[in-house]
């Protein structure tokens, strides 16, 4: 199959120009001015925006979670997802604890099987990491294409790891290229402060949120990113909420850190008082983190522009409200931690950071495209428009405005959180790998047309930070004692030799 996008105006993260698009198969093969090849289809994209498939790089379809499972499967969630201009997803495959990392990974490879609109990656969420299990990282890194892991600081008796296992992970995946992703929030100190509001009585949605102060958050960003730095390894902040931890990262980086991060729309566009709302309203926007007061939204902003948050993700991760955010209604924590929103990402950002002046429409492409095949080792397979890559294209009304409704989204979820929101830009053709999946906002796709996609290992470590000090100390008794204040040398017996 042969396509020709003409006339378009094409948008990457550095890239402006109006080009016509010749695809041959699954690639981009010819971008050129008043292009003539022959083709079986021709798309006319004059006065349009010709974009890179976006990528979500944090989903959760059809996950256990909370006494229940997510809402969207690999079908309806990755169709949803297609709807929205989404090309690529990377979602979590779970080890739970005495579990093997390829046992998880053979498990979520079964979930997707077939089902899919869109081509997908697994992150593995790690619950268990002992000296056994380091080739078994070792193997997801250089065999399976899974170059990332997902650790919890978060959901005590759950999902939560100690620091030490934290540390451990950071270490094995720092030297084999791999990426953690950290959740992190002092899910044990937040415990006890839940336990105390559930014996005062308190058990509404918003306590949900007032028993997890922005410091816990912040505090799990800072020891995230000091264990990484011990390490010599890269860490990815997921989901980042708020100001609090912004700045953590944010002075991180200044330093020269490799430490990375994400935020996701509910962050930006939604608040604390929409756990204020009427009777068990609010249960719609229990997730984790919780949604902050107002103010966060423009120091969130800020952060996207200056390149202190990299990435935009949805923490995609639906139940029903009638069903399942029930299980919590006499209880705040028994209501399911989670929220959809994979189809609405596109559209939310370039509304809220194009439109309304916030980032440029590079930037735009950048942050829900680009960054994300960057630092997931997608690029430049994914994430942009150039000769060899993968045709993922979204040709992207930049006028057209429509309303979010869960009447008419396409994630099997009974709410929206934006619902009755009036959002301008939207996906109008998508085209994945070569094939249009989206025509008009109508489905052209079969499921099982997305595929697995293996990651590449990325060199995320600037060399002075290589080894970490963690390294250094192993490796050498005598260190300097320039970091403790003075220029002494002191000598220091190792407990360790690699
Ligand atoms: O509330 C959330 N975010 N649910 C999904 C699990 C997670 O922590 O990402
Ligand atoms: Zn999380
Ligand atoms: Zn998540």
């Amino acid at each position: 199959m042969k396509t020709l996008i003409k006339n378009g105006r094409v948008i990457t993260a550095v890239d402006d120009y109006v080009a016509d698009i010749f695809i041959d198969g699954e690639t981009i093969t010819t971008i050129g001015k008043n292009l003539e090849m022959q083709a079986d289809k021709t798309i006319d994209a004059k006065g349009k925006l010709v974009i890179p498939g976006g990528i979500d790089a944090h989903t959760h379809l059809d996950m256990p979670f909370g006494g229940t499972t997510s809402a969207d499967d690999f079908r309806t969630g990755t169709l949803a997802a297609a709807h929205g201009g989404t090309t690529t997803l990377i979602d979590f495959a779970i080890q739970s604890k005495g579990q093997s990392m390829i046992e998880a990974l053979d498990m979520w490879h079964a979930k997707a099987q077939g089902k899919t609109a869109i081509d997908y990656g697994f992150h593995m969420i790690v619950t268990d990491f002992t000296d056994k299990h380091v080739p078994e990282m070792k193997r997801m890194i250089h065999q399976e294409g899974v170059t990332s892991f997902k650790m919890f600081m978060a959901y005590p008796g759950v999902l939560l790891v100690d620091d030490a296992t934290i540390f451990r992970g950071m270490t094995v995946a720092g030297d084999e290229g791999g990426l953690i992703c950290m959740h992190a929030e002092n899910g044990v100190v937040i415990d006890e402060i839940v336990k105390r509001a559930l014996a005062e009585g308190k058990t509404a949605p918003k306590y949900h949120a007032l028993t997890r102060p922005t410091q816990a958050e912040a505090e799990g960003v800072n020891r995230a990113i000091q264990l990484a730095d011990i390490a010599g390894a890269p860490v990815y902040i997921v989901h980042l909420s708020c100001y609090d931890a912004l700045r953590r990262v944010k002075e991180a980086r200044d330093q020269g850190i490799p430490a990375f991060a994400e935020t996701c729309p509910q962050y930006l566009f939604l608040d604390y008082s929409h756990y204020e709302k009427e009777g068990f309203e609010g249960a719609k926007y229990v997730m984790t983190p919780a949604l902050r007061e107002k103010w966060n939204q423009d120091e969130l902003w800020t952060g996207l522009r200056m390149n202190d948050l990299q990435v935009i993700s949805t923490d995609h991760c639906p139940f029903c409200f009638k069903d399942q955010k029930e299980l919590g209604r006499n209880d705040f924590s028994k209501i399911p931690n989670g929220g959809p929103g994979v189809e609405h990402r596109m559209s939310l950002i370039f509304n809220g950071g194009v439109v309304k002046k916030r980032i440029s429409l590079n930037r735009f492409v950048e942050i829900t495209s680009t960054a994300a095949a960057k630092i997931f080792g997608l690029f430049p397979k994914k994430g942009t428009i150039a000769v060899g890559s993968d045709a993922d294209i979204v040709i992207f009304d930049p006028e057209k405005k429509v309303t979010i409704s869960a009447k008419t989204h396409h994630m099997n979820v009974d709410y929206s959180c934006y619902e009755g929101m009036e959002v301008q830009g939207i996906a109008e053709t998508v085209l994945s790998r070569g094939k249009v999946i989206v025509e008009n906002g109508k489905y052209e796709g079969n499921p099982g047309d997305g595929r697995f996609i293996k990651r590449s290992t990325v060199d995320l470590v600037p060399i002075d930070r290589k080894g970490g000090h963690y390294q250094k100390y192993l490796s050498d008794s005598t260190m300097s004692a320039e970091s403790k204040g003075s220029k002494k040398e002191v000598t220091i017996e190792p407990y360790a030799r690699v």
